[in-house]
């Protein structure tokens, strides 16, 4: 799914079995800031540390496994996007990928808004203080409940996403004396160059109105048509971990051509376009993601163009980056128990944690890289493939990696770029707990999601 699923390195056929692997590191200690959080080093005794922090003591004062976040690296990311859009566009982080009420205190902060596509993350945007007019309400099935109360509430903007939602946002709004302000889903036709179940703008899928026959020209009509609304606008999204502007392109072209078929029929030049969210990062030295103001640059001109061409005036532009924020500013700390060597296969080292913590690689056959972090070694690389302690053979955490062949149990290895779709995806599966997220700022650390503990679990199950 991302960029390395076809290393242009050298394979090693000859000397290890089939995989995904490229080379490995001449100097397994070396860490690559393309995929650590920035604080992160290895500092001269040989031990990673993060914001200031030895992973060593992180682990024993939080356990393992567990989430460390760069809180400035967040923030930093934050600004960057914010200051590349400026202040003629919006920023939404895309709560999906990891929130929680630091998370949200942070994005207010640093000026960003917040797309939610639940009930759960309006809560929690909510009571963090996250004001209603900055978020932005998601989703293909919105329960009537759920858009009541981001009705009552007065969210900036809900995205609908059917036409049977059209008439149940209008009719809600209505019914509360509201004009509920409101962006309509396309689906654009892209084929989004990522793992089927994150591509979203083909039509063949559960997302938006497609703007083929005609039926997001319809949908406008008929929106435009409702007290209850007001249409600010398109809305496109076409995937995730996408590297390529070329998706992008097409859609900003195929919306632009839907606002300029808008103000033909209806006179009305909606105001907004949002091209969602989806861009890549490096989760392993293979991916090279762009900086957010070469995207930002990019978008701008293609809208400009096309607006341009098309006659229009440029609308306000938002976008929606979810794990180009959050994804590189985290890693998940874990301690070595197992390992076993497989003559003329790999080494299985197996951690305190698995897929209950990172589906992605079972899921999305994602690729992770992977480092020893509590100390340096000479040792040569071994292959290995590092899985968790589920009950499941899929339960893998980095399916092709190279660590150090004096691995031993009770090492911590540390697995980055896991801040976005970790813990957000986190499971119960064989009544694990789910790991905590520890926010790591200069020198401090602190519990932002605690672990669970048993007695979550007994609590939930009532007899
Ligand atoms: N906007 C909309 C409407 C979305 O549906 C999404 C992601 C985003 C923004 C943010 O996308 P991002 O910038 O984070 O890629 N669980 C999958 C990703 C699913 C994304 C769903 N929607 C994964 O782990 O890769």
């Amino acid at each position: 799914m991302s960029r390395s699923a076809h290393p242009a390195g050298p394979r090693h056929a000859d000397v290890y079995p089939e995989g995904h692997y490229t080379a490995p590191a001449a100097d397994l200690n070396l860490l690559d800031e393309k995929v650590w959080a920035r604080s992160v080093r290895r500092d001269d005794d040989g031990v990673v540390s993060v914001g200031g922090l030895a992973v060593t003591r992180l682990a024993e004062e939080f356990g393992t496994p567990a989430y460390f976040l760069d809180e400035s690296d967040f923030r930093a990311r934050c600004r960057a996007w914010a200051d590349a859009f400026g202040p003629d566009a919006d920023v939404f982080y895309a709560g999906k990928a990891f929130l929680s009420r630091a998370v949200v205190r942070w994005l207010r902060e640093e000026g960003l808004n917040l797309d939610v596509c639940s009930g759960g993350e309006l809560t929690t945007a909510l009571d963090a203080g996250m004001p209603a007019e900055r978020i932005a309400y998601h989703g293909n099935n919105k329960s009537v409940e759920e858009i009541e109360r981001a009705v009552r509430v007065g969210v900036g903007r809900i995205v609908l996403d059917s036409f049977q939602e059209i008439v149940r946002v209008a009719h809600i709004a209505q019914s509360m004396g509201k004009r509920q302000r409101v962006q309509i889903r396309v689906t654009v036709g892209v084929e989004a160059h990522t793992h089927e179940f994150i591509a979203t703008a083909h039509e063949d899928q559960k997302f938006g109105i497609a703007l083929a026959d005609g039926q997001a020209a319809e949908a406008v009509r008929r929106a435009l048509r409702l007290d209850g609304l007001e249409l600010i606008g398109i809305h496109s999204h076409i995937g995730s971990q996408i590297f390529d502007m070329a998706g992008f392109e097409v859609s900003a072209r195929r919306v632009v051509q839907l606002l300029a078929e808008v103000r033909d029929e209806h006179g009305v030049e909606l105001p907004e376009i949002d091209l969602g969210g989806g861009l890549g990062i490096a989760y392993t030295s293979e991916d090279d993601p762009s900086e957010p103001h070469h995207i930002a640059k990019a978008l701008n001109e293609i809208v400009s163009r096309e607006c341009e061409s098309a006659g229009l005036a440029t609308p306000r532009i938002s976008v929606e980056p979810g794990r180009a924020i959050v994804g590189p500013t985290a890693f998940t700390l874990y301690e070595v128990g197992t390992i076993k060597p497989l003559e003329g296969l790999r080494t299985y080292v197996s951690v305190d944690g698995g897929m209950s913590d990172n589906i992605r690689t079972a899921l999305y056959d994602a690729e992770y890289s992977v480092a020893l972090v509590s100390r340096t070694s000479d040792a040569a690389p071994m292959l290995v493939r590092v899985v968790g302690k589920h009950c499941e053979s899929g339960d893998i955490v980095v399916r092709d990696a190279f660590l150090p062949a004096d691995l031993a149990p009770g090492d911590l290895i540390a697995v980055p770029a896991t801040g976005a779709y970790c813990r957000s995806m986190a499971s119960n599966y064989n009544h694990s707990l789910r790991p905590p997220v520890v926010a790591v700022n200069d020198g401090e650390a602190r519990v932002i999601v605690r672990r669970e503990t048993e007695e979550d679990l007994l609590r939930l199950d009532v007899g």
